[in-house]
This record gives structure tokens, C-alpha cells and sequence, in this order.
């Protein structure tokens, strides 16, 4: 299978979206010209060029696509060809109103913005294949075409009638018959019970709660559906190029992709990622999607887009203060990123996102965010021989699963406090503020390389994920859990005792009593710490040690942190500080490590392959101990035992 490696050739790629039928030609040799003065060597066409490329039904238009390809050639500049289905042309939902997805009180999303498919339209699924066999056709040979880019950011959500017949032929390959699906679905409750598939729909607007395993169903109906386009014009293209890689752009921890299966279909896994440079937890939130991305990808993967400046969705929208573009990008590379892209190479001055940055922005080539992104194309030409292809294996994995996720979000849960997402990110960000490097996982891998393994959160959990659990801390694995974790199985059945019996023994649980969820502004004493979110009445098996008791209240004595043997259970979310100590505590008892001693706070230092990026995420300057002799393949600088980074500095040291 080709990899990212066919594409970077030892480069990392460095350039973003380019859409250049939104300018006079002129303006083409212009951003050429400024390209290559930038190191820019790699450009995304097509994205959104549908209309163009299809102005009526089955017409074509390639001559000005003929023109770009080739001038990006000569130019010495790879092309990412995307395939351009994520926005169709007007003319075919006038046409044809089926190929209009439908939201669940029957709304039907017209054309006017993008993303407006419906992923089970036949009609549209037909004119996408066409359009990219034509495209794989027409520049399959060119010479500048390094790599496909399918869609973009899938994610569409789909209640319409079409919808319904798909779904409906989804359940039955998933059920085979009514009874079991009824069995599933818990359809006794409420007077739910199916005697025709056709009776079956999407979950549309319900009076009242809908049937939980119903809606999971949808989601996983959804990422399933979703994927089959993908995989349609992935092997459309992949017959016109065997030997060109085809990747899709990810959101960031996007609720309607399953992403460890999607990644199992693209050669190279790429991500979308726009940390608000105001958010001063802006760099543990890049560092966990980038965490997770090299873990989908097992190895160097794709930063497809993020922003040299401000984006415009946001209710306000910061720009980055000098330095933090490099430094972002810099991070991503550390964490294993062979291509540093941007949504987009020009700011545009007309349509919804002209006031989202560009490489070249509105102030254009003297403007400061273009100098900042030229300084940094010549940076990361200086160490791409030495960084790309390499990969670093961690000590820790965080498990995470999309289908727990989808479970666990449902309407009449114990608390809507508790959000799958920012559980994720206060164990990673613990993690990250402890200094200690983590992959992400899926429950059911093989997790016998980590030395330590953390659940935030798994609310539903098969069986054979559940064994995985047991058989990792019974061969000499460490796991940290976090509360209502093995609450359910895959169908959102709750487990007998409202806790998978097998984790309740793993853990030291004989009686989980009640959950006592916390208030938004409520927090329980635990002796030296404060609990947050959730609390639990537990009575533990004579084996548990109680590592930390609540204080006062109704829970008074009973175990916030609760651990049996190499396996610790948290009914309760300490509050950050506690979080990271607490971690750093158990993972030296693994035999997980920090790269770095003695880190100030604000700095991180990640290893890739032999090197070791530090990067200084704070605004102050910083003197930071380094042992031994390396070779700074930023400055050429020979760095002995420590290095100063002065604001958002960044080292590449070499051994
Ligand atoms: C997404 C899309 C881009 C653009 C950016 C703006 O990532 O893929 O087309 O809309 O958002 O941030």
C-alpha cells in the first residue's frame, strides 16, 4: 500500500488548501512566485471546484484544472488532487432534490452553503463516482499529482426517507432478523416492539426521549454510510493510481466518525485542527488530537489544515501573536506530522470565509502572517530529512472509542455534566502537564507495549474489550479508570450490578450502591484533594486499598480513588492539579518516564525517532536542562546540557 512517504519523498509537505478559481489567472503566477519563496511544495486542488469542474449535469470543464496542474509542475509544486463531493453544483439539487440530506424534524438542507449530500442519495452517490473517474481518468499520469483527497471533513447527517431505506438494510445486516433487533433495541419498553422492517426509520423528532440503542444505531449507521463514499471514490481513484496514497480530511475529535475504522481505509490519515490561540489550554488540546492522529495512523500522518491567523467561526476570532504558528506547527511535527498544511493558501475576499486567514492574508506579502509562514517553510526544509518517516513509540496509551462515546451521550443519562470529550481532554491534559508522552488506543488492541494504560471514560464496552482489560493488568499492565466505565454493552444494555461484574472484581468493587453526580459548581473533599463532576457509593472487596476517601457528606469514608494491585479505579474527577499528580504518581510506578526531568510547566519535550523537540509554550523565556551534547537543527547551534527558548521557542535537537 502506498503511505505518506510516496508523497513527502523526504520533504515534509509544507503548503494547504489552494483555490485559485476564485482569482484571475494573473493572480496564479503571483501566488507561484510567492510559493516557492515560502518552501510551499505541496497544494491541496479541487476541494470545493465541483461547479466548476461540472458546470451542467455530465458536462466538463478541465482546461483551467489542465493549466493549474501544469504550472504546478513546473513550479516544482506537488498537487493533492481532491475529489470535489463535498459540495455539489446547484443544478443537481434543483434537479434532483433527493440528493438533499434531510435533518430529523424534516427539514430538508438546501444548496447555498456546502456539505449539502445526502451520503444515501443514489442520484448523488452516481454523479460522484463520475466526477472522479474523470478526474483519476484525466490526471491519473500528470507528473505534479502526489496524493487524493476524497471529500472533505465527512460529515453529514442524513434523516431522509432514502436515509431510512439504508438504514433499514444496515440493521438487518447487523440483526439478520426482528426478533434479535427488538432484543437490541429493548423494544418492550415503551411499547416499541418492530413487526415489519418497514415500520423502522431513522430516529426523527419524537416527542419524547427516543430509543437509545435506536439512536446508536443511527450514529454508527451513519459513520458506516459515510465511509462507503469514501471507500466508493477511494477505490475509484485507487485503480487509476496504485501507487498514489488517498486520504480525508478528519475533524478533530468529530462525534460522527468513527475514526480508528475510517483510518483502517486511507493510506494516510490526516486532521483539520484550529486551537483557539487564545485558549490557554490551546497546546494540550493540539496535542491530543495530534496524539491521537499518529495513533490512527501508526506513524507520521497529515496536519491538512490549521490557520496562520484567525478563523471566522468562532464568536470571536483571535489572531496568533507572532511565533505561535511555528510553534503549533512545530508541535505537530514533533508529535509525528510529515505535513504542515493550511485551509488556505490565499485569503479570499468574497464568500462565507473571507475573513478566515490565509498564508496570505488580505495584507498580503508583506503582511506579517505571510512572512511568519515563509520564515517557517524554510525551517522545516532545514530538518525534514532528518524528521520525516520517523516514529516514536510511547509508554502510555489512553484508550478512547467512538461507539462508548455514542453510547454514553445519550438523552436521560445520570448527568448531562458529563461530557465525553472533556474527559478526554482532562486525563490527557493531566498527562501532557505531567510531561509525559501518550498514545491513544482503541479497548480492544493489543495494549501489551504500554506500560501503562488510562480510560477516561468507557461507558459501553464488548466483551472482548472487556477481556482485552483484564488480560493487559493480568500480564503486568498498569490501568487507571475512570467512573462509569463497563457501564453497558454494545447493544446499551446496562451490565447486571450496574458495572461489568469482571471490572467490579478487577477493581475491587463488590457493591457499586448509587452514583452521586455532582452540580456544575459542586465538588467533594477527598482528603488533600477536591473531587469535581461525579461521586460514587462503592463498597469494596476485602482486596481494594483505598488511596484517597471522600470527606464529609453522605459518601464520608467510602473511596474516591480506589485501587486493586496494578489496578486503579477513580469515582470522581480530581480537580487538574490532583489529576496530573495522581497520574505521574501511577505511571512511575509503571515505569513510565517523562522525557525530561525537571520541565518548567509551560514546556514540552516529545521525542521523534533520535530527536528531541522542546518547545516553550509560554510567553517567557526559559533555560532548560538538556543532558549530554546535541546539535539544534533549527539555529546550527551546539547545545551542551541546557537550552534557552525565549517566547514560543522551539529546539530540534539532535543526539
Ligand atoms: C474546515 C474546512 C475548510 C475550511 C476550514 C475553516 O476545516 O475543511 O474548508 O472551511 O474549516 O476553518
Amino acid at each position: 500500500m502506498p503511505s505518506l512517504n510516496d508523497a513527502t519523498r523526504g520533504r515534509i509537505l509544507y503548503g494547504g488548501d489552494y483555490n485559485p478559481e476564485q482569482w484571475p489567472e494573473e493572480t496564479w503566477l503571483e501566488d507561484v512566485r510567492l510559493m516557492k519563496d515560502a518552501g510551499v511544495n505541496s497544494v491541496t486542488l479541487g476541494v470545493f471546484s465541483w461547479a466548476k469542474l461540472e458546470p451542467r449535469p455530465g458536462e466538463r470543464d478541465f482546461g483551467w484544472l489542465d493549466r493549474l496542474m501544469d504550472l504546478m509542475h513546473e513550479n516544482g509544486i506537488g498537487v493533492v488532487l481532491a475529489t470535489p463531493t463535498a459540495s455539489p453544483p446547484p443544478w443537481m439539487g434543483h434537479l434532483h432534490p433527493d440528493t438533499l440530506p434531510v435533518d430529523q424534524d424534516g427539514r430538508t438542507e438546501w444548496w447555498g452553503g456546502r456539505q449539502h449530500f445526502s451520503h444515501s442519495s443514489a442520484t448523488y452517490r452516481r454523479y460522484a463516482a463520475a466526477v472522479t473517474e474523470d478526474l483519476a481518468a484525466r490526471y491519473g499520469g500528470h507528473p505534479a499529482l502526489t496524493m487524493w483527497h476524497i471529500n472533505n471533513e465527512y460529515c453529514t447527517y442524513d434523516w431522509s426517507d432514502e436515509a431510512a431505506v439504508r438504514f433499514r438494510g444496515w440493521l438487518q445486516g447487523r440483526y439478520g432478523t426482528l426478533d434479535a433487533l427488538n432484543e437490541a433495541w429493548g423494544t418492550a419498553f415503551w411499547s416499541q416492539g418492530y413487526g415489519d422492517w418497514a415500520q423502522i426509520h431513522t430516529p426523527r423528532h419524537a416527542h419524547y426521549l427516543k430509543n437509545p440503542t435506536q439512536v446508536l444505531d443511527f450514529k454508527r449507521f451513519t459513520s458506516d454510510m459515510l465511509l462507503e463514499c469514501y471507500v466508493a471514490e477511494r477505490d475509484i481513484v485507487r485503480r487509476a493510481t496504485p501507487h498514489l496514497p488517498v486520504t480525508t480530511n478528519f475533524m478533530p475529535l468529530w462525534v460522527g466518525q468513527d475514526a480508528w475504522r475510517w483510518a483502517e481505509e486511507e493510506d494516510v490519515v490526516s486532521v483539520d485542527l484550529y486551537p483557539d490561540p487564545r485558549d490557554p489550554l490551546g497546546a494540550q488540546n493540539g496535542a491530543l488530537v495530534q496524539d491521537m492522529t499518529r495513533s490512527q495512523a501508526r506513524g507520521p500522518w497529515m496536519l491538512m489544515e490549521q490557520a496562520a491567523g484567525p478563523v471566522n467561526w468562532r464568536g470571536v476570532n483571535h489572531p496568533k501573536p507572532r511565533g505561535l504558528n511555528r510553534l503549533w506547527s512545530l508541535q505537530a511535527v514533533a508529535r509525528g506530522a510529515d505535513a504542515v498544511c493550511y485551509f488556505q493558501w490565499r485569503q479570499s475576499r468574497q464568500g462565507a470565509e473571507k475573513f478566515h486567514s490565509g498564508m496570505v492574508s488580505h495584507a498580503g506579502e508583506e503582511g506579517r502572517t505571510y512572512q511568519e509562514v515563509k520564515q517557517l517553510g524554510a525551517e522545516l526544509a532545514r530538518i525534514s530529512a532528518e524528521v520525516t518517516g520517523s516514529h516514536t513509540a510511547n509508554d502510555i496509551a489512553v484508550l478512547h472509542d467512538w461507539h462508548a462515546w455514542w453510547a454514553g451521550a445519550q438523552d436521560g443519562r445520570p448527568s448531562t455534566q458529563v461530557d465525553y470529550p472533556d474527559l478526554l481532554r482532562a486525563w490527557h491534559r493531566a498527562l501532557w502537564e505531567a510531561h509525559l508522552t501518550t498514545d491513544f488506543a482503541h479497548p480492544e488492541h493489543d495494549l501489551s507495549a504500554y506500560k501503562l494504560v488510562v480510560v477516561p471514560q468507557l461507558y459501553a464496552l464488548t466483551d472482548a474489550a472487556i477481556e482485552n482489560l483484564l488480560a493487559y493488568v493480568r500480564d503486568g499492565g498498569t490501568l487507571v479508570s475512570g467512573f462509569l466505565t463497563g457501564v453497558a454493552d454494545e447493544d446499551d444494555r446496562v451490565r447486571a450490578g450496574g458495572m461489568d461484574a469482571r471490572l467490579r472484581e478487577l477493581f475491587g468493587i463488590r457493591t457499586l450502591h448509587e452514583w452521586w453526580p455532582l452540580d456544575a459548581d459542586e465538588h467533594v473533599e477527598c482528603g488533600g484533594f477536591r473531587g469535581t463532576l461525579w461521586s460514587e457509593e462503592i463498597e469494596t472487596s476485602e482486596e481494594a486499598e483505598v488511596e484517597a476517601a471522600y470527606k464529609g457528606g453522605e459518601l464520608d469514608g467510602l473511596p474516591a480513588v480506589l485501587r486493586k494491585g496494578r489496578a486503579w479505579y477513580l469515582s470522581t474527577l480530581p480537580e487538574p492539579d490532583a489529576m496530573r499528580d495522581l497520574l505521574a504518581r501511577v505511571a512511575a510506578g509503571a515505569g513510565a518516564r517523562p522525557v525530561l526531568d525537571a520541565l518548567p510547566a509551560q514546556v514540552e519535550a516529545v521525542r521523534r525517532g533520535d530527536l528531541l523537540f522542546v518547545l516553550n509554550h509560554g510567553r517567557e523565556s526559559v533555560t532548560v536542562e538538556v543532558p549530554g551534547t546535541h546539535h539544534d537543527l533549527l539555529t546550527g547551534a551546539t547545545v551542551r546540557g541546557e537550552v534557552t527558548l525565549g517566547r514560543y521557542g522551539v529546539a530540534v535537537l539532535k543526539p
